[in-house]
């Protein structure tokens, strides 16, 4: 490790703190002729909750907040990720605002469209600091517009927020699986059409089951698209878990949200028992928590999330749970299925899984019998197809 005895070169200061990202807000206000001023920032922060108080640190240089300083008071917008032409427009000096969206705020301060939120605030007080000076704001109101990813700064790039836990998906691995399920596409199609549904096949990559080709019945159209990712968490991809290997199918359960049930994890281990012996898995739908979770699988493949959507999403896919507990079939009932899935192996190990869904409603014991076969039957076939596939590399 580096120490630093003696002074200190500025360049070294820079780099050193160049390692520390920041997020970016823009400062907005009306100077006291009445002109909209912005600058963007990096060093907002929230300091005090009693009294309410946030900071930021110009310049003592700064010719913007020589003009911001003479308003009453001022707006700091939260830049969402998709807004770096704004940070890039509002750090320069004098920079207008034609051609951007904004409105007025009653506290007098112009407020940008699109940002994630506004905190307005009047100067509580204006400290120098060396070079700069740190102003506090004394917080009047505040708002979250858009719960996305905030835009960040970090050596001179701009950048988003990313789960660490969540997989950035390899492009590599993905077309690779693209192009082994073509060898079965066929195979899809057939039950695809014997059904009436969509028939889908999903991969481990990374650690999201994503959707690496669909097979459509006449009349139904794709729910998802290729490259679709559902979270490899309980109770989603239990086919998938019950044929992945013991350590995996271990690591699958660890993930379940529910961990402070006590019987729940009994319960998820019998039905991949039960999956691992049948050789299928199924799932009833049910009103709640279906659009809920269409629209947390949705928001979950289309990536970007925040932490909080994240915990939303996991909260709603723990409550699918019950969809997946086993049910006897009887005689003169009818069931709505959500999906029916089955595996696609080689050497003993489990590839893809097809899936059906968007299967008709009201399907009646027989119907649904039918059904889980000619998916079996069709995995079976794909399993087959796929050996040849690898065999003619
Ligand atoms: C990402 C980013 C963060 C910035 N953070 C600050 C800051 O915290 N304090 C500051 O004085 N200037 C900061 N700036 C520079 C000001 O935006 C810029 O100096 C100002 O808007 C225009 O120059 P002027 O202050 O001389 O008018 C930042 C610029 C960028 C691009």
């Amino acid at each position: 490790m580096d120490r630093d005895d003696h002074v200190i070169d500025p360049a070294r200061f820079r780099q050193v703190l160049g390692h520390y990202p920041t997020g970016v807000v823009v400062i907005t206000a009306m100077t006291s002729d009445g002109t909209a001023m912005g600058m963007t920032v990096g060093s907002f922060s929230s300091v005090s909750l009693d009294p309410m108080l946030v900071s930021f640190m110009p310049t003592a240089a700064s010719r913007s907040f020589a003009a911001l300083r003479t308003a009453t008071s001022f707006c700091v917008n939260v830049l969402a990720a998709d807004q770096e032409i704004l940070a890039r427009r509002f750090a320069r000096s004098g920079a207008s605002f034609d051609g951007v969206a904004w409105s007025l705020a009653d506290t007098g301060a112009p407020v940008l469209e699109g940002t994630v939120a506004s905190i307005h605030c009047t100067f509580d007080s204006v400290l120098e600091a060396g070079d700069h000076y740190v102003v506090l704001g004394a917080v009047q109101s505040l708002d979250v517009h858009r719960p996305v990813s905030p835009l960040l700064f970090f050596q001179g790039g701009y950048g988003k927020f990313s789960i660490a836990s969540v997989d950035d998906h390899s492009p590599g691995e993905m077309i690779e699986s693209v192009h082994l399920a073509e060898s079965f596409r066929a195979d899809m199609q057939d039950v695809a059409d014997a059904v009436g549904a969509e028939c889908s096949a999903l991969t481990l990559v990374g650690s999201d089951l994503t959707v690496v080709s669909t097979a459509l019945a006449d009349g139904v159209t794709a729910q998802g698209n290729l490259g679709s990712r559902i979270p490899y968490i309980p109770p989603l991809g239990e086919m998938y878990a019950a044929l992945d290997t013991p350590e995996a199918a271990e690591r699958w359960l660890g993930r379940a949200p529910a961990l402070e049930d006590e019987g729940v994890m009994e319960r998820y281990r019998r039905r991949l028992a039960l999956a691992r012996e049948r050789g299928w898995s199924m799932s009833f739908a049910g009103e709640y928590p279906d659009v809920a979770l269409v629209d947390a699988l949705r928001d979950y493949s289309g990536g970007d999330l925040t932490p909080v959507r994240l915990a939303e999403i996991r909260e709603v896919i723990r409550s699918a749970n019950r969809y997946y507990e086993h049910r006897d079939l009887v005689d003169g009932e009818r069931y709505d299925i959500t999906s029916i899935v089955a595996p696609v192996m080689h050497d003993r190990d489990i590839q893809f899984v097809l899936r059906l869904r968007q299967l008709p409603r009201q399907a009646t014991p027989d119907q649904l019998t039918a059904w889980i076969d000619a998916l079996t039957d069709a995995a079976a076939k794909a399993s087959q197809s796929l050996a040849n596939a690898l065999k003619c590399r």
